[in-house]
């Protein structure tokens, strides 16, 4: 069930609406009469295929309030206006979506969307701590350019990304098993600049990261996601940090894991940088008889070594849970197995993600396959499917270890 409260978003959740049916789901609409001021009936309708009922006195005979929210396997609420947050909390049953929020008994996710000062009202963040603490999943509204010419916190998360969240909420079956845990996730590829027109990179696209990211907030964390040069749509109610090169991605990282529970490095970071950037774009003619000239490297600094030498001298929390990724393809010294044991044993993490990437398979891809190393020799996988089904591995085998070490 999609609930619709009255806001100018919900003109993208028409769009939304259109993404979730061409997922496969069968959607009823339930706006509020306010929601209608933005977007009429007509076109619930058509892009549903399902009656559109605003009020407990339409559909009496069906006994549409009861109906709709026991029917439901997930109702999820786009545009979550700060007016339907108070009702909801209230236990208010004024109108068809409110008495559906009392009767359903499946897992309820609200997308809040309002303006920035309505969002940081003492009210309105009662009351959203009132509703995760009865187990509603409540995403943190996106941060950006509203109505009119104001930007900060309120906005609604593009419509991909609330089916992302869907389809993960769905997975979990609403289990918020991350709440109340900070998470850090690092997603991309670094770049580092050559001359103003050239950077060394990598074909990381981002997409397991953002899975990552994508996966936790739907299971009730907090998240920061620290992200290296993606073109991909910001995850639903995460905190997104922009970073271009190894040493912007350091410092951020280190920033959000001052008072983070985990981390996981999943951004492929370069290990060298160029030595100096050329303040002018190097030309072909500048080289001596066609040959150029050499570009001088500098190590750039290890970010999860970093982390696990900071954690064992006590700078960071002794209980954050560090997590690397091997990306290894085999070669004559052994398979990616045995490449991702050696560098597990080498980092001194708590979780190692491997992936054979020979070939280059994996990168870009919606598919992946991966194994879970833990320093105790146990291997879990292989563990094939979306990057989000490998995200929700990786997140599960987190809580486990989480269970293990208290
Ligand atoms: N990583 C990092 N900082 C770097 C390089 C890598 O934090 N400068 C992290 C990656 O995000 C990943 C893990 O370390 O989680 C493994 O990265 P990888 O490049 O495969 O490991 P290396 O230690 O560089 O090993 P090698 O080059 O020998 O494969």
């Amino acid at each position: 069930m999609l609930g619709v409260a009255g806001g100018i978003a919900a003109y993208k959740v028409a769009h939304l609406l259109r993404v979730l049916t061409e997922d496969g789901h069968a959607v009823r609409v339930v706006p509020t009469e306010a929601a209608l001021q933005f977007v009429g009936r007509a076109t619930w309708a058509a892009l549903s295929g399902q009656p559109v009922h605003t009020s407990v006195w339409d559909d009496v005979e069906g006994v549409g309030h009861v109906r709709v929210g026991k029917a439901a396997d997930l109702v999820v609420v786009a545009p979550a206006t700060a007016d339907l947050l108070a009702r909801a909390v209230a236990g208010r049953a004024d109108d068809l979506l409110t008495a559906t929020l009392l009767t359903a008994t499946c897992p309820v996710l609200m997308v809040p969307a309002m303006h920035t000062e309505m969002w940081l009202h003492p009210a309105t963040q009662a009351n959203v701590a009132t509703l995760r603490q009865r187990g509603v999943l409540v995403l943190d509204p996106a941060v950006g350019r509203l109505t009119g010419t104001d930007t900060g916190p309120g906005r609604l998360p593009e419509p991909e990304a609330i089916a992302a969240a869907v389809a993960a909420v769905l997975h979990t079956g609403g289990r918020a098993d991350l709440a109340p845990l900070r998470v850090v996730v690092s997603a991309g590829g670094t770049r580092e600049p050559v001359d103003p027109v050239r950077f060394l990179g990598n074909r990381s696209s981002g997409r397991q990261g953002y899975a990552l990211a994508a996966a936790a907030a739907a299971r009730g964390a907090a998240v920061t996601l620290v992200s290296a040069n993606v073109e991909l749509a910001d995850p639903a109610g995460v905190s997104v940090v922009r970073v271009g090169t190894a040493c912007e991605l350091q410092e951020a990282v280190v920033a959000a894991a001052a008072d983070a529970d985990v981390v996981v490095m999943a951004a492929a970071v370069a290990d060298f940088r160029p030595a100096d950037m050329a303040a002018e774009k190097i030309k072909k003619d500048a080289t001596s008889e066609g040959v150029p000239a050499p570009i001088a490297l500098v190590r750039n600094p290890d970010v999860l070594a970093g982390l696990v030498a900071a954690r064992r001298d006590g700078s960071l929390g002794i209980g954050t849970i560090l997590v690397g990724f091997a990306a290894e393809t085999g070669d004559a010294e052994g398979d990616p197995l045995d490449h991702a044991r050696a560098k597990l044993a080498r980092k001194g993490v708590d979780l190692l993600v491997a992936n054979d990437v020979g070939g280059g398979a994996v990168f870009g891809q919606a598919d992946t396959t991966v194994h879970l190393l833990t320093p105790d020799g146990a291997v879990e996988g292989p563990i094939a499917g979306s990057k989000a089904e490998v995200a929700h591995a990786v997140w599960s085998r987190v809580v486990g270890l989480r269970a293990a070490s208290t």
